[in-house]
């Protein structure tokens, strides 16, 4: 008895004679007296080999179909064991459902990842986006089981909101007219497109303890990387009753669990982008999934970087400063090479939310680095104390009347807790090797690139 994969579904082959496929051609050729069809149902990487002869009575039609044409085909299912493919399809009968023009882009040949940005209506189609896609599909299913099994409780936070959620004015206003008067686009608010959903979801971790939420955010930032982009999905859990130590816990946790995740459910997909992106990457992730993350403050970074022997673009190293992306695959990729944790970083280049430390110049964060990628995760422990929230809003010149919402959860039952927020991009990024943000999304947002 032989099993194999077939629209979708695991089949004994011995129970099936005739079989029903619908798809898409990727290549037909023909000698005149018989002809060979591969065709991909969509289900599965690898193409169903039809074999049509001279005795189908449209042979001559079936002949010219092209590549990309959508067919039902009714056939005899045949074992072949020892031929190139583990089964061919003997064509009984035919439908052409679709034809396909000829100056269809995706022939069969390697397409470069620049062009294929240009067709993002067609690209999912091309087997690097084929598998790409699907894992992004494996990997929103890792993330929620991995929440839910642990009782979490998934929280829809707004996409139109009042704040600034990171204060870091990077945001795209919501405007209902053309003659824009920012101030009061909103119906006479202003509002804007969300940032993150985290201060949203703190308000929800005040009732249910354990939450998370996954969805689209928005950043106005200009900046034309390869790891961002201008919407982009986020997963933020929030966690109460917690500390820094209980989320980076959490973190490593959610991270291992991705991965196995994904080397379980998306097996072909992951061999895929071993053969074709990334060499290592199987090895790599399987080895992070199964060590331990190192954790170093800020300061003991700065220091690293100090004495590092190699000559960085921005080579002012001094405590206080924005590591570069440049000084956080230093860290990641030649000092740890792997995932590590910054903790304890300066106050002023962070954000608001986060919980001053004792020393009054740190405060309670945490940014996973991983090669290849750089800042995976960002996380903290929040400032549940109300006059030391106050305080540093006003030391950053906030205006506090938009937040006081958010500054009344310290004062109606408020409790230490923490939260983070993994970028879903480029967690696919650090999965697969794929290089570009732009080439992970299926129709990417970034500030050079909207095609439709
Ligand atoms: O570090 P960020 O800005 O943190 C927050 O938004 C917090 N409110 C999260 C929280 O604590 N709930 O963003 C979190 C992560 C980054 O580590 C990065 O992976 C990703 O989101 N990210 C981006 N991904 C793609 N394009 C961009 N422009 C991104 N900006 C951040
Ligand atoms: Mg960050």
């Amino acid at each position: 008895l032989y099993e194999i994969v077939l629209g979708g579904s695991h089949v004994e082959i011995d129970s099936i004679e005739y079989v029903q496929l619908q798809g898409w051609v990727r290549t037909n050729r023909s000698s005149g007296k018989i002809g060979f069809i591969e065709l991909n149902d969509g289900t599965y990487f690898r193409n169903a080999q039809l074999v049509y002869s001279s005795d189908l009575k449209d042979f001559n039609e079936v002949e010219k179909y092209t590549t990309g044409s959508a067919l039902t085909v009714m056939g005899k299912f045949v074992y072949t064991p020892q031929g190139k493919q583990p089964f061919e399809i003997q064509v009984k009968e035919i439908e052409l459902e679709g034809a396909c023009d000829h100056d269809y882009p995706l022939q069969k040949k390697r397409h470069s990842f620049e062009f294929l940005r240009e067709i993002p209506h067609l690209r999912p189609r091309a087997n690097s986006f084929y598998a790409i896609f699907r894992l992004r599909s494996v990997l929103s299913m890792a993330i929620h089981e991995f929440f839910q099994n642990q009782g979490f409780v998934y929280v829809h936070t707004p996409i139109i909101t009042g704040n600034d959620a990171e204060g870091a004015g990077e945001t795209f206003t919501v405007t209902t007219r053309e003659d824009a008067n920012y101030e009061e686009d909103f119906f006479g608010k202003h509002a804007s497109l969300t940032v993150s959903g985290q201060l949203h979801v703190e308000a929800f971790a005040m009732a249910f303890r354990d939450v998370y939420t996954f969805g689209p955010t928005f950043r106005a930032e200009n900046s034309n990387t390869t790891r961002h982009a201008s919407e982009f999905w986020m997963i933020e859990p929030e966690i109460a009753f917690a500390d820094l130590e209980d989320d980076m816990d959490l973190i490593e946790d959610m991270v291992k669990y991705c991965i196995n995740y994904c080397l379980e459910n998306a097996p072909e997909e992951m061999k895929f982008f071993e053969r074709m992106i990334d060499k290592e990457c199987i090895a790599r992730i399987t080895k992070v999934r199964d060590s331990e993350f190192k954790r170093m403050t800020y300061s003991e970074a700065i220091e690293l970087l100090k004495q590092a022997d190699v000559k960085f673009e921005n080579d002012q190293i001094e405590w206080g400063m924005d590591l570069q992306s440049e000084h956080e695959r230093y860290l990641c990729e030649k000092v740890v090479n792997g995932p590590v944790f910054l903790t304890d970083y300066p106050k002023d280049i962070k954000a608001f939310y986060m919980r001053l430390n004792d020393d009054g110049k740190t405060v309670a964060a945490c940014d996973l680095l991983v090669p290849g990628v750089g800042e995976l995760v960002g996380g903290s422990q929040r400032e549940e104390r109300y006059e030391v929230l106050a305080a540093r809003m006003q030391e950053m010149g906030m205006e506090s009347e938009s937040l006081q919402w958010y500054m009344d959860l310290r004062r109606y039952g408020g409790c230490k807790h923490a939260g983070f927020g993994l970028g879903f991009d480029r967690m696919l990024m650090y999965l697969s090797g794929m290089q570009n943000i732009r080439d992970v999304e299926p129709f990417a947002r970034t500030p050079k690139n909207l095609v439709f």
